[in-house]
């Protein structure tokens, strides 16, 4: 072997330069570059206890001065929660871990409330204190009665749920401290314990009937009821199965994560607002139609579509980008399956309509309009599935409530997790005032002119278009 070839065989030298410094990148974390000024950053992140990773963006804008963009907050998680978990691939949803199928069958709305509130269902001892608690909140104050007559006789009854939560900040100071735990767990009872009654008065109220007395010898759901149907000359008997029905459609509602209505009420309660103003500016978002107020419009275009052979031109209106028609009560923000809720409802509503005897044609319309839209192309591609809202507005149709009525049901129920969240809010050390940023397309600075100074602009612009229309 030469001496050439040897020197070629041999291995390559150890390299000597040190190598360039790369900094550390963190096992858990994601790196941020800038394309334009090819600087990284490392973003820590975060894990679920289910459902993945997360980039925890706490610090992007002090660290980098760069904000993100993420209108809807479809890719933000707002906060921590150990309350509510959804899987919306699946359709599972749990409180707490206990997986809403099970609470539905095994549970009563109490027992919910007591488990969103506090992290575990109740002993019996617990269970038992927890209601009696509740039930020395019943009744309203007589002057928050009054409060009533403002209202105008057809006034739509979350205007008034609105208005009449709201006010009730006026009625009990001793309970808007929020640094004060005992207070806060006053209004949080005292709000679970008043939404019946509340809401059945501004039923009450639109029929021009006297206001009836909680009973407090009722559990929750048979109170509800016989405070939206009995009448002072009557006699009024529970119908257990009705009952059962309702305290269903409550623990259907009672929470889901964070939701329009409930981030508002954490959006409020941010601020250090009082408890009973959250709770209302909950409601106000809650009675949007692409939220709670979807049971009222599902019938309305059950009403509106009429019979099955008009079933094709709607599911064709639904697809049609230039037509704002949807299919209410169809698709969610995170389920890309079936709504575990909207299943269980479908039952119930099976269960109701064949106790009262009805035969609803609305049901077999409903029944037809899901069959058709799952089959179609469009709702299987964009994973579009019946919500919550699809079937409960026909078992309340069928129990007697008024169209109007549903979203007000929705409210009452949903109030355990909205109170649920701003207790967790108040105490998750992360919580700071909800201040999200914009990414601002506006005028630059400019130069103010006085009035004679303005001339006329050749733009045209309709009053339609500046308000978006
Ligand atoms: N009918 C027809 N098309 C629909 C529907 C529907 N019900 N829902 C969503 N789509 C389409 C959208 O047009 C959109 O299509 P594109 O991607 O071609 O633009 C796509 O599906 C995604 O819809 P988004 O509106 O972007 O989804 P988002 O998560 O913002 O909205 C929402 C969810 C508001 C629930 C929506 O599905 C909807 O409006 N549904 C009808 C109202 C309803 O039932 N609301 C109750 C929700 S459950 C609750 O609050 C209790």
């Amino acid at each position: 072997m030469t001496q050439k070839t040897a020197a070629a065989k041999a291995p390559p030298k150890p390299e000597t330069k040190a190598p360039a410094k790369t900094p550390a990148k963190p096992a858990d974390s994601f790196t941020l570059t800038d394309n334009a000024s090819g600087k990284s950053w490392q973003l820590p992140a975060r894990t679920s206890v289910m459902g993945g990773r997360l980039i925890d963006i706490k610090r992007l804008y002090g660290d980098t001065g760069v904000l993100t963009y993420d209108p809807g907050y479809t890719s933000t998680a707002s906060c921590k929660s150990d309350i509510t978990y959804i899987d919306g691939e699946k359709g599972v949803l749990l409180h707490r871990g206990y997986s809403i199928d099970e609470l539905a069958e095994k549970s009563d709305f109490m027992e919910v409330c007591y488990l969103l509130l506090y992290g575990e269902l109740p002993t019996p001892e617990q269970k038992t204190s927890f209601e009696s608690d509740i039930r020395i909140h019943t009744l309203l104050h007589e002057q928050l009665i009054s409060f009533y007559n403002g209202f105008i006789r057809n006034a739509h009854p979350m205007s008034i749920m609105v208005g009449v939560v709201g006010a009730l900040s006026s009625f009990y100071h001793d309970s808007t401290d929020i640094t004060d735990i005992g207070a806060r767990r006053l209004a949080a009872h005292r709000l679970i314990a008043k939404m019946p009654t509340i809401g059945a008065y501004a039923y009450k109220y639109s029929l021009g009937m006297s206001f009836p007395t909680p009973h407090n010898d009722c559990s929750y759901s048979e109170n509800l009821l016989q405070m939206m149907f009995s009448n002072p000359a009557e006699k009024y008997k529970i119908d257990p199965v009705l009952a059962q029905a309702i305290d269903r459609i409550l623990i259907l509602h009672a929470d889901h994560e964070q939701n329009a209505s409930t981030s508002t009420v954490r959006l409020a309660g941010s601020s250090g607002a009082n408890p009973y103003a959250c709770i209302a500016a909950g409601i106000a978002s809650l009675w949007g139609p692409a939220h709670g107020g979807a049971n009222e419009a599902v019938l309305k275009m059950l009403d509106e579509i009429g019979s099955a052979d008009r079933i094709g031109a709607y599911i064709k209106k639904a697809q049609d980008k230039n037509d704002k028609f949807r299919l209410m009560g169809f698709g969610h923000r995170v389920y890309k399956n079936y709504d575990p809720r909207a299943r269980v409802m479908r039952d119930t509503c099976h269960e109701v309509l064949e106790v009262l005897g009805v035969e609803d044609p609305k049901l077999k319309l409903a029944m037809e309009l899901e069959r058709i839209a799952l089959e179609d192309d469009y709702f299987i591609k964009k994973k579009l599935y019946p919500n919550v809202d699809f079937y409960s507005g026909i078992i309340m149709k069928a129990m007697g409530f008024p169209t109007s009525m549903f979203t007000v049901m929705f409210a009452i129920g949903r109030t355990a997790g909205w109170i649920s969240h701003w207790k967790e809010m108040l105490r998750d050390e992360d919580s700071k005032i909800g201040r999200p940023r914009q990414l601002y397309l506006g005028a630059k600075a400019r130069e103010y002119l006085p009035l004679d100074r303005r001339g006329h602009t050749d733009k045209k612009v309709s009053w339609a278009w500046l308000w978006g229309g």
